[in-house]
């Protein structure tokens, strides 16, 4: 949902800026632009429509101009035209800005500042912005001023940097909704969207509240509120290895990020599993007394997320018996939920900046809810609203596709699953040290996986062409149908649909003929004799099944057409190890239908508006 990147320094920014758009390049690619000051007067502005090559392709890297600001965009308003590109400038080129966000009054003062004379180039409602402040200052005020008369006046959220053509030492920034970084270093500052562009320059960071105005200077960065008035925010050191946000020899970053789940469940599960007799270790600022009068939980969360929401709603019930219900984020934001007593809200969301997530947590929390959020990015939005938060820490997941992250927040739900059932008095202490011996083996599985990938490619030949998909699960292991359809469509522009097996009778049993995939996952669990009655009906309709099976499980001889064995595991944790081939059939069809895997066409990584 766009990206921002700035840079005031002694360095060239343009390659500073390029390699920082590069690395945000997931949260939208339809169109990017830098400004760079021009060492005389005004601005040298340079945008591509398309994909960043293209814009790179257009600036000289090697350009000694130490001071500028970039963009990259997922069109909300506007095609994704060259002339939509960010950044905007005023109509007497003073005053240049890029936004990400949506100022909702944009119409209203588009029509305010064309009756005062003011001209617009652009259909964008950002353009709004640098005409605003111009505007603001033929009026004389001064340039910081004017910029915050200007933020005064947008509705809507937005994270935004601009620059005066004639004042060399500043960017000024705001961020009201989507994440706005600082980056401190020696004799030169940085902004970004996130941490990632800042990490080969810096760990030391700032994360911006919402409501912050910031002057970044050479010198470091001051910070304000709407008022006028300084604030202080803390500097937080990000741990990550900058290599940690590279490709690393892999084709993309959804590969990469594949197979790097054993390494990331192994740091999911750090110092979170108790030795004998201990309990759960998870550092929750609840009370035992707290998480044993909860009587409800509310799930909220989108797309892959969700998925993990409801293999979380299916074991927090069985392992605490509290009632689960789980939600999409954007229908819970506006169903007007009943929240009782007792409810505690968890959003689950990687980027922690998913704009429906946010919005449904705050909806919960206003009517009582406590919340807890799940999240793989420290110091995002989610962190900061919720008054719990579990990291999934599965480090930077680039692929727009999420691979790693789900898995990680699978792993935490079941900690916390556990948890609650341990302060509920509902855990078996027997189940609770097989499912915990379970994750401490689960990263060995999870590697073990790799020599599967032959016979998945040899899947993705066969299937590549298909039409439509149909993906079986039952149990936790029905989301994970879910999963394995959204990771097709997404990356693979196949159709493909996940159902519950039993349901498969009751409708999608109508599309079953030769021609249709059905990938059916049936681990050895409660479910798999029933899971095996409904792939005996799709067989006996000439279904091509394709079947991911516990090891050394022959039951599906003379229906599957082929079967993929998967390690022995507690079927409780079976998701976790059965979405990993459903991942990597999604991407090897995707790579051999010549599709962009790590940026799929309309999608964005990071939602951040409705
Ligand atoms: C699919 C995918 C999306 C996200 C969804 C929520 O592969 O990545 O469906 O899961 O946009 O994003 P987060 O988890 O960041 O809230």
């Amino acid at each position: 949902m766009c990206g921002i990147v700035g840079y005031i320094g002694q360095q060239g920014a343009a390659g500073i800026l390029v390699n920082g758009l590069r690395s945000l390049e997931y949260r939208g690619y339809d169109s990017a632009g830098v400004a760079l000051s021009d060492p005389q007067d005004g601005f040298r502005i340079i945008r591509a429509s398309g994909k960043l090559v293209n814009l790179a392709g257009k600036v000289d890297l090697t350009d000694p101009t130490p001071l500028g600001i970039g963009h990259t965009r997922w069109a909300t308003h506007g095609r994704p035209t060259e002339e939509n590109a960010h950044p905007h400038r005023s109509g007497d080129g003073q005053v240049v800005a890029v936004h990400n966000g949506i100022f909702e009054n944009f119409l209203e003062l588009r029509a305010e500042l064309k009756a005062a004379g003011e001209s617009f180039r652009s259909e964008t409602d950002t353009e709004c912005f640098p005409v605003m402040v111009s505007h603001l200052m033929k009026g004389g005020r001064g340039f910081r001023e004017a910029f915050r008369e200007a933020v005064g006046r947008m509705k809507g959220i937005y994270a935004l940097a601009c620059l005066h053509a004639s004042d060399k030492n500043r960017i000024l920034a705001a961020r009201s909704g989507p994440p706005l970084v600082l980056g401190l270093g020696e004799g030169e500052t940085f902004l970004a969207s996130d941490v990632v562009p800042l990490l080969p320059h810096t760990r030391r960071v700032i994360f911006l509240e919402d409501g912050d105005l910031v002057e970044l200077t050479r010198e470091g960065a001051r910070i304000f509120r709407l008022d006028g008035s300084e604030v202080q925010r803390q500097v937080h050191t990000i741990p990550y290895d900058p290599v940690a946000a590279e490709k690393g020899g892999y084709k993309h970053f959804m590969q990469k990020e594949i197979f790097e789940q054993p390494q990331a469940l192994s740091n999911t599960l750090l110092n979170r599993l108790p030795l004998d007799g201990e309990a759960i270790p998870l550092d929750l600022p609840f009370t035992d007394r707290d998480l044993a009068d909860l009587t409800r939980i509310h799930i909220v969360a989108c797309g892959t997320s969700w998925h993990a929401g409801l293999v979380g709603k299916f074991l927090i019930e069985q392992l605490s018996r509290v009632a689960v219900e789980v939600d999409y984020a954007s229908e819970y934001r506006y169903r007007e939920p009943v929240v009782q007593p007792g409810t505690l809200i968890v959003g689950i969301t990687q980027s922690g900046e998913t704009a429906d997530t946010l919005a449904a947590m705050k909806e919960a929390a206003i009517r009582g809810a406590r919340t807890l959020a799940i999240c793989n990015v420290m110091g995002s939005t989610a962190t900061r609203q919720s008054e719990a938060t579990i990291l999934t820490h599965a480090g930077p997941e680039i692929g727009v596709a999420s691979t790693k992250a789900f898995t990680t927040q699978l792993a935490v739900l079941t900690l916390l699953a556990l948890k609650l059932g341990e302060a509920k008095g509902t855990l078996d202490p027997r189940l609770k040290a097989e499912l915990l011996q379970g994750l401490r083996e689960l990263p060995a599985h999870l590697e073990r996986l790799n020599a599967l990938e032959p016979k998945i490619v040899q899947w993705a030949h066969r299937w590549k062409d298909a039409t439509d998909f149909l993906y079986l699960g039952r149990g936790p292991c029905y989301p994970i149908a879910l999963e394995g359809a959204l990771k097709l469509k997404e990356i693979s522009y196949i159709h493909a649909e996940g159902y519950p097996a039993g349901e498969m009778k009751h409708g999608p049993i109508a599309l079953i003929d030769k021609t249709l995939p059905v990938v059916a996952l049936m681990p050895k669990d409660a479910h798999r004799e029933k899971t095996l009655s409904n792939l005996q009906e799709a067989a006996a309709r000439d279904g091509r099944i394709l079947a991911l099976v516990t090891e050394g499980d022959t039951g599906l001889a003379g229906i599957a057409e082929d079967v993929l064995e998967l390690p022995a595991i507690h079927p409780w944790l079976a998701p976790i190890v059965y979405a990993v081939p459903l991942q990597l059939l999604a991407y090897h069809i995707a790579v051999l239908r010549g599709c962009d895997v790590d940026q799929p066409r309309n999608l964005a990584k990071s939602v951040t508006v409705e």
